[in-house]
């Protein structure tokens, strides 16, 4: 169903963020199929691991072997998170071609999570992102806790947006806000979409990450479209945290986003049963009942009244 509304990116972090926190071991393959299935579904933007330290994120260790097994499809843009030289080294000789940036709008959590201040996180990615130019790379700068952090509480949007400007500065093609302990609400998502047009950043160029800690995600992302954004994250089953971000708990579902935006005319490519079935396989993978709403009560049919790609 479309009314024209228009088209909205969907950039899928399931494999990356959803995965990253998960004690379980997940096998290379496993992943894989994972991603798989989630680009069946007409993802086209797939976040698929880190290029990080491997005692950083023990479970994202494969990142090389994971690389060697995806299905290169044209138009298929499959982004890792680089966090320094070697990271990108790692990016370069696994034949990537989208990689993302992270740093935060907080000092504490930049520190905890990458052992850089933010000042220190903007030198050392200059170099990378001025190679993956070269390279005719698409880049990505997280601004992680955009809206508070674990250590130091409520950011204030105007920080959010100053760490977004020197990150478009680098050169980065796409900002993205990350409410990485699932903090914000509606009226906070309005105010900083709203200074970062003021700000002269095209919203073209910028995406909100939300997570669902409080059940503001959804909330979030009706503010966000209203206000002009057309890029959102989401990781379908709903899986995800931080170890760096004690309490940070699942990222908004992608077949919860998906329900919404279809419901609602937007187009986004995306076929929900096909979310769906990644959605269980990943939660079958680890163990867990598919917790998230859509995942339970399936899609509906407006035409039958009937739900959709529902669960058993
Ligand atoms: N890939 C693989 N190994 C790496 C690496 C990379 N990109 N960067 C550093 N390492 C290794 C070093 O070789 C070194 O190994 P050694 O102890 O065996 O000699 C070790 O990690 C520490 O390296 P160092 O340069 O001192 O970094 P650090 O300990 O200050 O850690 C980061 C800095 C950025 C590497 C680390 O904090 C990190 O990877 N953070 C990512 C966190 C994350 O992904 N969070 C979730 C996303 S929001
Ligand atoms: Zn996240």
């Amino acid at each position: 169903m479309t009314n024209g509304r228009g088209h909205v990116r969907i950039y899928e972090v399931g494999p990356r963020d959803g995965l990253q926190n998960e004690s379980t071991p997940i096998p290379t393959d496993a992943k894989a199929r994972f991603i798989g299935l989630l680009a069946d579904a007409g993802l086209r933007e797939i976040e698929a691991t880190s290029f990080v330290s491997p005692k950083a994120i023990p479970q994202l260790s494969d990142a090389d072997e994971l690389l060697a097994l995806l299905d290169r499809r044209a138009g298929l843009r499959y982004p890792v998170l680089v966090p320094n030289q070697r990271g990108m080294d790692r990016a370069e000789a696994a034949g990537v071609d989208a990689i993302a940036v992270f740093t935060a709008a907080s000092d504490a959590f930049a520190s905890r999570n990458i052992g850089m201040t933010v000042e220190e996180s903007l030198r050392t990615f200059a170099p990378l992102l001025r190679r993956a130019q070269e390279l005719g790379w698409w880049t990505r700068g997280y601004v992680s806790t955009a809206f508070g952090c674990p250590y130091t509480g409520r950011v204030e949007p105007p920080r959010a947006v100053e760490v977004a400007r020197r990150l478009v500065e680098l050169g980065v093609d796409e900002v993205c806000y990350g409410d990485t302990i699932g903090v914000g609400v509606p009226a906070q998502v309005e105010e900083l979409t709203g200074l970062t047009s003021g700000d002269g950043i095209r919203l073209e160029r910028v995406a909100y990450h939300f997570h669902d800690t409080r059940g503001t995600a959804l909330a979030n992302v009706t503010a966000g479209l209203r206000a002009g954004i057309r890029c959102f994250d989401s990781a379908a089953g709903g899986t995800g945290g931080c170890p760096y971000a004690p309490g940070a708990a699942g990222n908004l579902a992608t077949e919860d986003l998906v329900y919404l935006l279809e419901a609602e005319g937007w187009e986004t490519g995306v076929s929900l049963p096909g979310v769906l079935e990644a959605a269980r396989y990943v939660a079958d993978v680890l163990g867990k009942p598919l917790a998230t709403k859509v995942g339970q009560a399936g899609g509906w049919d407006p035409l039958t009244g009937a739900p959709v790609a529902r669960a058993g």
